[in-house]
Parts: structure tokens; sequence; C-alpha cells
């Protein structure tokens, strides 16, 4: 394969003519010289090109050279004078591959705002930051997969389309082949057998459920893959498709559980910051000033752990800072979760022991009956980014709370045959991609941490 401008740049000037690839993102011109930079999205770097106009002086092609045309230049590779490269291209020829109107093309050289590039996201991964989030995404998938590949976890596929509802919170899309205009009904309601799958079927929510069945035969699985929620929220942090990766561990405690997220989140931000320097020095000085020192002393220092019930009575305790009051029973609000992260604990901080009512059927009551074992990760400047718990492992106590909640037993068939088949503690969590991608690159709209973002009213690309 022929190298990268990446590659390019750390090769030492040689003696052959070869031919570079990119396109072009700046040109400056003078009477004797012409240089500009090519980018091949290899790397934050341009390559420097430079024409003696002495030498090689095609004027069409020149004026041709226009920022985002994509090219194929000859030439030599030479020691620079530059300050800011070792390397750089003297041009023999060059080739217009396609060219890129300056009148009529949208991403001219300044700093355009992320909400004008949202509307052009098919241009957008041409911008510096928007190319850098991309390959910090790549680089962290890949992160994802070695930690828990290194560890023994195996990756399960869970399915996207589904029969149940993981979260019972009802903000399902739904899948179906049914006519709109003419849907069967019997009775007043839908009559879901003659839909594709005989019934009622949905995008995932969440993979845990089916990664519970994995975890009771192979002990340590993980998935990573899109989750789908209707959820009407219009902020900086919802996305209605968005990528969770779901560990799911047998014979593991919430203890366990809260360890392995530690060293998790911690893995992939180690990962990043080893190998994605140059891109997270773009976020550094542009994006977020400081997030480099602040995410290191993230890596090297211990999570807080605090209970729900604890991390309550610190929020009352400044109950006139809130527009939500905080009091025992109530959810945290995103201002809660802020005030605990920024302002008592300074950090990332685990939270636990929820009051059983604000949280999913499946996990496990603590003795209190009042509270279950579940546990939120919340981290500075964006709250929750992991919520996970250990899992209710008695048929009994999940089938009491199956009925509680009004769920309907029958469609939980197969998940209490867990419980009645060979079941162990286990526990579980799910991190949200996105959240993570915006808390390692300070990017403040999760719509510009992913390639397509799907929101209300926007699914457009
Ligand atoms: O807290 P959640 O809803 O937990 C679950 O789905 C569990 N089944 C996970 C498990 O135990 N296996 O979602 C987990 C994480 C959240 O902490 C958040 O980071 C992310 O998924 N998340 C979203 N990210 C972007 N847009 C949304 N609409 C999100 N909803 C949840
Ligand atoms: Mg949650």
């Amino acid at each position: 394969m022929r190298p990268s401008i990446k590659e390019i740049l750390l090769m030492n000037p040689d003696t052959d003519t070869r031919t570079v690839y990119g396109w072009v993102r700046t040109k400056r011109d003078s009477k004797n010289v012409c240089f500009f930079e090519l980018s091949d999205g290899s790397c934050l770097k341009n390559l420097q090109v430079i024409v003696d106009k002495e030498k090689y002086n095609p004027d069409d092609i020149l004026a041709k050279l226009t920022t985002g045309a994509g090219v194929e230049v000859d030439g030599l590779l030479v020691e620079s004078p530059g300050a800011n490269q070792s390397v750089e291209l003297q041009a023999s020829e060059i080739r217009i591959l396609g060219e890129a109107p300056a009148e009529s093309y949208p991403l001219q050289k300044k700093r355009h705002s992320f909400e004008f590039l949202r509307d052009i996201a098919h241009l957008r991964p041409r911008t510096n930051a928007l190319g850098a989030v991309t390959r910090v995404r790549s680089t962290a998938s890949f992160a994802v997969h070695r930690f828990f590949q290194d560890r023994g976890f195996y990756y399960i596929h869970t399915p996207i389309i589904s029969a149940s509802d993981c979260e019972g919170a009802g903000e399902m899309f739904q899948v179906t082949t049914m006519d709109l205009n003419n849907i069967p009904k019997t009775g007043g309601s839908v009559d879901y057998t003659h839909d594709f799958f005989g019934k009622s079927a949905a995008l995932t929510v969440s993979g845990q459920l089916e990664a519970e069945i994995y975890a009771l035969s192979h002990s340590n699985v993980y998935t990573f893959g899109p989750t789908f929620r209707a959820e009407n929220s219009n902020t900086a942090r919802h996305l209605a498709e968005f990528w969770m990766i779901e560990p799911e561990m047998a014979f593991c405690s919430l203890d366990g559980n809260m360890d392995t997220a530690e060293d998790f989140i911690k893995y992939v931000i180690g990962y990043i910051l080893e190998h994605c320097a140059e891109d997270m020095e773009l976020f550094n000085k542009f994006i977020e000033k400081g997030i480099v020192d602040s995410l290191a002393s993230v890596v090297n220092s211990e999570f807080h752990r605090v209970t729900y019930t604890d991390a309550m009575k610190e929020l009352e305790k400044n109950k006139a800072k809130f527009e939500f009051e905080p009091s025992w029973g109530v959810d945290l609000q995103s201002e809660h979760e802020k005030y605990l992260t920024e302002q008592v604990f300074k950090g990332p901080v685990i939270v636990t022991d929820y009051p059983k009512d604000i949280k999913a059927f499946y996990m496990k009551m603590n003795d209190d009956g009042k509270t279950v074992r579940a546990m939120d990760v919340l981290v500075p400047r964006l709250g929750e980014i992991i919520g996970g718990s250990q899992r209710e492992d008695s048929l009994e106590k999940l089938t009491a709370r199956i009925n509680d909640m009004g769920l309907e037993e029958k469609d939980y068939w197969w998940y209490l045959d867990l419980r009645r088949y060979g079941s162990v503690p286990h526990s579980g969590f799910g991190l949200g991609f996105e959240r993570l991608i915006q808390y390692m690159t300070g990017m403040q709209n999760i719509r510009d941490v992913i390639p397509f973002p799907r929101t209300v009213h926007n699914a457009e690309f």
C-alpha cells in the first residue's frame, strides 16, 4: 500500500520521485514559489508542497489548487527549512483529480461553527476538529476491544431488532412491515400476528439481557453496538442512535463491576493519550483548555465511590443551588451530577445503591428492600457516562419485581429461565461510547462526536 501522509511525514528525505495524494487545505502564492498544504486524513498535520515556479509553472493547474481540491503530486521529499515539519515535497508535476471551486465550496479557511458544520455532515470530516474526532473515535473503538480481549472477554453480537424492552422505559422505535395506512386490528388493538415477526418488535435499547445469556455460559462477555432510544430530549448528551459497550460478568458482584468500569475508562483514556497525542493537543488548545493534564490525572487517581443516600445528603446541604430540589427518592438531575463531580468530588465518582423505584427491574435488591445494587459512573462536564448493576439472580425476587412494575412475566420467560437453571451472581454495565468520546475530547455537543447524529427531527445524512 502507498504510504499515508502520516507515514511520509516521518520519513527521511529521499532521492527518488514519489507520488503523493490528498486534498488541498491552504495555499500561499508568491511570484516565484507556491506553497500548499495537503491532507489525506491520516493525521492532523499536513504535508507541505512547494512549487518552484521557475522550474514548473502550469498556471492553469496552480489556479485550480483551491481548498478542497483533490490532487496527485509527483515530487521529491526534501528536508524542510520550516520549523513545523522535517520534510516537505518539492513538486515536479501536479494533476488535479477533482476541483473544488472556491466560489461554492462551503469549507473555506476560517473556523466554522460546529452548528454550521452539522448541516454539512458530508463535508465536516475534512475540518481539523472533526477530523481529529474521527481518528480518536476509531482508536478508542480499538482500545475498547483490546481492553476486553486482553482480559479474556468474548465479543457477543446481540440483536439490533428485539422484542424486549430492557430498560422498561418504553422509549423504543418500532420495527414493522405493516402498511401504516391500513393496520390490521382485532378488538380495537393492533394485531401483530400479521406483522413480519408475528409480534411487536423494536430496535434495541440495550444488549444487556442477551449479554446475560452469554455471561451465564462464557462467564465474561461484552457487546459493542448501536443502541436506539426514542427519547424526546434535545440535549447536548442525548442521541436517538448511539453506540454502547456492555460487559457482563458472571461470578461478579457490584464491587468487581465498579473495579472493571474504573479500569476500563482509565485504560481507554490512557490509550488515547498515548496514541492520539497530536489530535489531543488540538482539543487541549482549542476545545477544552487543560484537558490533557486533567485526563492524565484521572488515569492516575482513584474514582470516588459514594452511595446515593450519602450523595443526596451532600446535595441537600446545598438545596438553594439547584433548580430541581434534591430529595431522597428522586433521580439525580444533570445539575446534581455536575455539582457532585465538579464541586464535591472534583473528579469521576461512582454513585451506588439507588432507590429501587428509579432503576430498572433487573437490578439486585439490597437487604433494606428499598435500594438496589446499582452503580452510575459520573464525570465532570457530562454527568453519567456509565450505568450498571449487579443483576437480580433470585427467581423469586425477580418475578416479584417484574409483576410489581407492571411488566408481563411471559415476555421475560427466557430471562427468568436464566434464574431457574444455574443462576449465579453476575454484574455488568453500559458505557455510552459517544459520552466517553465527549469526555476525552472536550467536545460539548454529542452530535459532533458521531459521524451522522440521529436526533429528534434529524436524520438527513
Ligand atoms: O443507564 P443506561 O440506560 O443503562 C443500560 O442501558 C443498561 N442496560 C446497561 C447495562 O447495565 N448493561 O445506559 C447506559 C449508558 C448511559 O450511562 C449513557 O452513557 C449512555 O448509555 N446513554 C446514552 N448516550 C447517548 N444518548 C442517549 N440517549 C443515551 N442513553 C443512554
Ligand atoms: Mg442510566
